[in-house]
């Protein structure tokens, strides 16, 4: 924490989140609060609540929400600290002079030197574009289609033929060694000494989210290899948590983003006015991406090469996505080879035209597995239905699955029922068993079910946090320390010294996480969605399972944790499950 909780607080304050707001969208008061089109996804009719006496947002239609920082970091792509900074001068309160541990200090100026450094490189480089030395560059990236505008726009470069260009240049504006190798910039070993990662390339800076240069790709002119170098993963720089072109296209407002494989893609399809393209780093897509991705839309089309690498790359990524829910379509780019030569030769409107006509993922999927058989033959046929029924068998949910079902039997012309029961078949027969009655818990996977309790943990502070009376209810059952995620008890900690001061306020929670990630995180603990099982009743029973969940893992993991020999912590272990057991009969209301 940089700045004092006062001085965060003071800011919060002095910043009412409505006025703040409507200075970006037009609200109108509505009850007790204020409604406006949200400017974080695509609407046509108003979802985005702000509330003044709570001094917080909830979009209904795509869940974003949080404090006015929230608000501000979101929509400025800023940090918190940007975000503190920004609204401190609005409201005109002079912030002092941040605090550092020696530590800390370090290490962030060490971050700030190599950010400093990539972007004076990428200064650099792009100066070296347009001058004498970066002709044959600017004429190649001119040949390949990219005009003036889009060279700028996204900061394209050259790195000049001698290979110790940048550093020299680095050198002179004061950088030592240490510090330009660990920014990624230069090579050093016995022989050559110190000397430039990349030269005679055409080079493309890569941006984090926040407009900052974190690294670099550089491509060779002609057809040497490697074709393309990458900056090495730097204390600024990680491939599983960043995407090329993502700065631009978290602000295209579309609802999915076209994820594809290469920055000459991203970098074409930007030009043809497919701004929400984006591309991994030169890795493959990881559960890390689409968690990022997952900030900022829930549906992706992946419009990977057309070649077996792309096509495989684009069914190993359904599931990663599937899994952090984010629904997959698939384009397909042929006859030509990738997105850059598809719109170079057929153009934008036929691009959309194969958006439009995107193909499920799951059913992509199948597409592909037809290859693999003789559909000919009814052995073939047979054996494919088989691996079909057993993908089917995946989806969890019920509903889901079913659909699923109809919509293969539809496309396979066969009957419904028949394939529903060769699902069923073939999920007991690998060992599922039967699907429909199987509790999660008891048979999932010891990672699932710590995701599980995680779950209910969430769940259980967005109810603590909904309303005094819950909280009133429930609070001498559970302890902060009854969480076993650290972030949850840090949040439930906060809570109850609130409500022991007789003052709830979400709001202000919310200041205490200044990282990123983890703010995002408590907003969401804000707007998690209770009600969507319908009755008070049910609401009532499912709200006392999930207390009961939490703690009964509670008692679990501190009962595995005791020492034989502490009697006390086993009194305390006792008196704790009986307390459970007398929970059991416990009627909570929700009103
Ligand atoms: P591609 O070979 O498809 O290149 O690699 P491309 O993006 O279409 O580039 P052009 O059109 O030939 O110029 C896709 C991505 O894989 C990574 C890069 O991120 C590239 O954009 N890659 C490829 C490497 O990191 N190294 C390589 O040698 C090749
Ligand atoms: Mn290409």
């Amino acid at each position: 924490m940089y700045y004092s909780d006062d001085i965060v607080e003071e800011v919060r304050m002095k910043n009412d989140i409505v006025d703040v707001i409507s200075g970006y969208v037009k609200l109108q008061k509505k009850g007790s609060s204020y409604f406006g089109l949200c400017p974080f996804h695509n609407e046509k009719s108003p979802s985005f609540s702000v509330s003044r006496q709570k001094q917080m947002y909830y979009c209904f239609g795509c869940g974003a929400g949080g404090n006015v920082f929230t608000f501000v970091m979101e929509y400025e792509n800023y940090s918190f600290v940007e975000a503190l900074k920004f609204l401190a001068d609005r409201a005109g309160v002079e912030l002092p002079e941040a605090e550092y541990s020696k530590e800390e200090k370090e290490r962030r100026d060490l971050k700030q030197i190599l950010l400093d450094m990539n972007k004076l490189a990428a200064k650099y480089y792009y100066a070296q574009l347009i001058s004498e030395n970066g002709k044959a560059a600017h004429e190649y990236l001119t040949k390949r289609g990219l005009d003036e505008g889009t060279i700028r726009q996204f900061g394209l470069g050259y790195s000049n033929k001698y290979s110790n260009d940048l550093y020299q240049y680095l050198k002179i504006k004061g950088y030592n060694d240490e510090q330009i190798l660990k920014a990624g910039l230069i090579n050093a070993d016995e022989k050559h000494g110190a000397y430039d990662k990349f030269w005679n390339r055409v080079m493309f800076p890569i941006m984090d989210t926040n407009n900052r240069v974190i690294g670099f790709g550089g491509r060779v002119m002609g057809d040497a290899k490697p074709k393309y170098l990458n900056s090495p993963e730097t204390m600024i720089f990680d491939k599983s948590r960043n995407l090329y072109g993502l700065h631009r296209a978290r602000t295209s407002r579309k609802s999915y983003f076209l994820i594809c494989e290469g920055y000459m893609d991203v970098i074409s399809m930007h030009q043809a006015g497919f701004t929400n393209a984006v591309a991994t780093l030169g890795t493959a897509l990881t559960a890390g991406h689409a968690s990022l991705i997952k900030r900022y839309v829930n549906e992706v089309y992946l419009t990977y090469d057309s070649d077996e690498a792309g096509t495989k790359a684009a069914l190993r990524a359904v599931p990663i996505l599937k899994e952090a829910g984010i629904s997959a379509k698939v384009i397909r780019m042929e006859p030509y080879k990738d997105p850059d030569e598809f719109i170079k030769n057929l153009g934008a409107e036929a691009f959309e035209e194969r958006i439009a006509k995107a193909r499920n993922g799951f059913m992509f999927g199948l597409e592909m597995l037809e290859r693999d058989y003789d559909m000919q033959s009814p052995e073939g046929k047979t054996a494919f239905f088989r691996e079909a029924a057993k993908r089917l068998g995946e989806f969890e949910e019920e509903i889901e699955r079913n659909n699923y079902i109809e919509a293969v039997a539809k496309t396979y012309r066969i009957g419904y029922e028949e394939l529903k029961k060769l699902v069923q078949r073939t999920a007991v027969q690998s060992g599922l068993a039967s699907m429909a009655v199987r509790p999660k818990a008891i048979t999932g996977k010891p990672k699932e079910k710590e995701d599980g309790y995680k779950k209910s943990q969430k769940v259980l502070l967005t109810w603590m946090l909904e309303g005094q009376n819950i909280f009133a209810q429930i609070k001498r059952y559970i302890t902060p320390e009854d969480f076993s995620t650290e972030l949850y008890k840090k949040v439930a900690a906060l809570l109850y010294e609130q409500y022991q001061q007789g003052e709830v306020n979400p709001a202000k929670i919310m200041n205490q996480f200044t990282d990123e990630e983890e703010h995002r995180e408590v907003a969401s603990l804000f707007h998690t969605r209770l009600k969507e099982i319908k009755t008070k009743e049910e609401q009532e029973k499912a709200l006392k399972e999930t207390l009961l969940r939490v703690k009964s893992h509670s008692i679990e993991k501190s009962a595995q944790e005791l020492e034989p020999t502490d009697l006390a912590g086993l009194q305390k272990l006792m008196n704790a499950k009986r307390e459970l057991l007398s929970l059991k009969t416990l009627h909570i209301s929700i009103d």
